[in-house]
Order: C-alpha cells, then structure tokens, then sequence
C-alpha cells in the first residue's frame, strides 16, 4: 500500500515515538522532518552562525548543502548531511533544540526542505511527522493525525530523553523551554504550528505510546 500518513504536534508531545510505532505496525517508513531542522540548526552553529541573530547568514549556507534521507534498511530512513550521516546525539542536544525554532521560522529554509521533503513521497507508505505536514507539505494526504499533551506531561517526558535536556534541568524548567519553542513554533509568519482542519485529534495524557499508535494504525488499517 502507498500512503502518506501525517503526524503533526508540538513538543515533546510524544509524536515521535507514536510515528515510528506506527510505521512498524503498517510496514512502512517513519521519516522525522524536525530532524531536518535540526541538521541545519546544528550545520549553522557549528559555522558560527546564531540563527536568532543572523537568518540570512543561514539561508546563505543552504546551496553548499545536500541533505536527504536515504533507506539504507527498509523502513529506516537514514538522513545524510553531504554524503554524511547526521549524527542523532548532536542534533537532539541542548544547543541545538535552543536554536532550531529560529532556524524553522526562515522562509527560505521552509521552501527549501519543502521540495526535499516532498521527494519522500517515493519511498512509499510514509509516516511523516513534524509541525506543518498535513498543512503545507501534504495537504492531500489522505491520513491526518494531531498529537498533544498536557504540558507538564511532556516535561516529564522530555526530561525522561537522556541527553535532551541541560544538566539540573526540573520540569517546571523543561516546561519553560518547552513553552517557548510552541509560542515561537505556532506564532511563526510561514507554516504555524496548527492542527490541519482535517486532522483527527489525538490527546496522549492517559495513552500509552503504543495505544496512541494503535488507534492511528487501525483507523488506517479500517479506511485504507
Ligand atoms: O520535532 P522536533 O522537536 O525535532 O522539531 C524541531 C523543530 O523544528 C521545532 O522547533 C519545530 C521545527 N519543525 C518545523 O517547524 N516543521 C516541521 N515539519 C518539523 C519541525
């Protein structure tokens, strides 16, 4: 079966782990936009650049770049960073999720990743997660879901992920940062954080990850 299932929320609210559950349950292949995102939060830090301060010194890196996923196994795509994997720990650690709001809201990084993402559209059945997906980057898919939390409960979460969050970070301070990546994240110009009219609601407070996951799996499995 070719189909795009699109899995939007904010932060931290437990999409990621939904998503790659589902792709295994329908066979297909869980591709992470955030991470995009976050390659060239860390390829711009890593070039000096604060992407708050300096967004064109961003979007000027861009045409040295080729970042695209590829499916080294089946159902796991790999992102590669000009012929180089990028490396996970990098582009989960604090620094990173501290800038990669700003990196998001530049509108030639949005068109840029637009195409790029799009072209995943090749690899079959995808599970797509991210923040605009049944938006902007697949209006048409035909499977639309929207993840959210409470917050507290996605601090709690966040602070259960080794190594995304600062040394002595408590939850009332994850909950912060947690909170201003959904205000800058929802208050951007170009492709706001917002549910798809179309997409079903999906609170995961009192769900487990695989309940979550089994509720979007058997509605795909019973309209598909
Ligand atoms: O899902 P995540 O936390 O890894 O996402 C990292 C950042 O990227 C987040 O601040 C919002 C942004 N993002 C986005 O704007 N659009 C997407 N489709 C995916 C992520």
């Amino acid at each position: 079966m070719e189909t795009i299932i699109a899995i939007d929320g904010p932060a931290a609210s437990g999409k990621s782990t939904v998503a790659r559950l589902v792709a295994a349950k329908l066979g297909g292949t869980y591709v992470n936009t955030g991470d995009m995102y976050r390659a060239l939060t860390w390829v711009a830090l890593r070039h000096g650049v604060d992407p708050a301060a300096n967004p064109g010194a961003v979007a000027a890196l861009l045409p040295g770049l080729a970042l695209e996923f590829r499916l080294d196994a089946p159902g796991q795509p790999v992102l590669y960073l000009n012929g180089v994997t990028v490396p996970q720990a990098e582009i989960r650690a604090p620094a990173v999720a501290a800038a990669v709001s700003h990196v998001a809201k530049i509108p030639e990084v949005r068109t840029w990743l637009l195409a790029r993402q799009r072209d995943t559209r090749s690899l079959g059945l995808i599970v797509m997660e991210g923040r605009d997906i049944g938006t902007v980057i697949f209006p048409d898919a035909p499977f639309k879901f929207f993840v959210t939390a409470s917050p507290e409960v996605r601090a709690r979460r966040r602070l259960l992920q080794a190594g995304e969050t600062a040394d002595g970070a408590t939850i009332a301070t994850v909950a912060a940062e947690i909170a201003e990546r959904d205000r800058l994240d929802s208050t951007r110009a170009v492709a706001p954080l917002k549910p798809a009219p179309d997409a079903v609601l999906l609170n995961t407070d009192a769900l487990t990850a695989d309940q979550a996951a089994e509720q979007i799996a058997q509605t795909v499995r019973t309209r598909g």
